[in-house]
């Protein structure tokens, strides 16, 4: 099928970041969250970064002013009926997607695609929560969207080849490379990457190093362009504590327990970048 129309659905760190990214490569898009004025936030998100973008020259003004145009904010969730493909990037929590896929399901139209950009949770069992199993697959971006080239690309175990073929080819399409990864849960990207911060989060709780030492030694040591403390903040502390706890339960194996400064964190609403605080703290400057 040919796809003209995308929804996004949620429009934080990685919707608006998708958005962006499909209004550039010329698609119309509908982002919807819970309610207008994040759906709003979302969209200046995007014409923030077009701003620095346009300061840098590595776009112009006009092509980023149509690219804005093509984006529509809404809280609707009618507005999505007549998309051809509707990412979903809400609150990585499975009652939550689940029921979100119902909801989409029964507001989308025949023959559309339903794409999850979740981290870790099943995509299979996302799936089942629809009447069209095999029109939904995994579609996972990294963060920052715009600036990241890789998509894994989830097939659950209901997903058709059609519905495979469709979009490993649009994520093509909009300039990204598609990796096939098995519905098991983190996929590849953060069944490697969420150990690897969560020592580094454990490294910090036992005095091991400090926040920047822990960093430096990952950048400098490993040539990581970004340590892992810091990578956590840009993902968002609590999407990191979600994802451990998906592994976690799904695994049932204790190398994946949350450590007791990360859980502490997140309940004390230090997010990272997009709350001002985590590992570090952050002004309009940055870290
Ligand atoms: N942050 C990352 O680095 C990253 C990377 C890859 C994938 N992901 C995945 O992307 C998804 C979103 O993560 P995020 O970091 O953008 O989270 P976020 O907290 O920044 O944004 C989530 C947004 O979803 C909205 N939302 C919640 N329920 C909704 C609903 N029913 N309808 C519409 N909107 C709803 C929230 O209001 C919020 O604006 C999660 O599944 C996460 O695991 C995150």
């Amino acid at each position: 099928m040919s796809i003209e129309l995308v929804g996004v659905v949620g429009a934080g760190t990685m919707g608006h970041g998708i958005a962006q990214v499909f209004a550039v490569a010329g698609f119309d898009v509908v982002l919807r969250d819970v309610t207008v004025e994040l759906a709003r936030k979302g969209r200046d998100s995007i014409a923030a970064d077009f701003g620095r973008l346009v300061a840098k020259g590595v776009m112009d003004a006009e092509g980023t002013a149509a690219a804005l145009a093509r984006v529509r904010a809404t809280a609707d969730l009618a507005e999505l009926a007549a998309v051809d493909l509707a990412i979903e990037a809400a609150t990585e929590n499975p009652v939550i997607k689940r029921a979100l896929f119902t909801e989409l399901d029964a507001t989308v139209k025949a023959g559309a695609i339903l794409a999850t950009n979740t981290s870790s949770i099943s995509v299979t069992m996302i799936a089942a929560a629809t009447s069209r199993p095999d029109a939904v697959i995994g579609m996972h971006f990294m963060n920052p969207v715009p600036a990241m080239n890789l998509v894994e690309i989830i097939r659950a175990l209901q997903t058709s080849d059609a519905t495979y073929e469709a979009v490993r080819a649009l994520a093509e399409t909009i300039g990204k490379v598609p990796v096939s990864a098995a519905d098991f849960p983190g996929f590849i990207s953060n069944r490697v990457l969420l150990p690897m911060i969560n020592e580094a989060v454990y490294c910090l709780f036992e005095g091991v190093g400090t926040a920047e030492d822990i960093d430096k030694v990952m950048k400098l040591g490993m040539n990581h362009p970004l340590g892992p403390l810091a990578l956590a903040d840009l993902i968002g502390l609590d999407v990191c504590l979600d994802i451990l706890n998906v592994l976690f339960e799904s695994f049932r194996d204790s190398k994946y327990r949350a450590c007791p400064l990360l859980v502490k964190m997140v309940e004390a609403g230090y997010l990272g970048r997009k709350s001002g605080r985590g590992f570090y703290a952050y002004g309009h400057r940055g870290p």
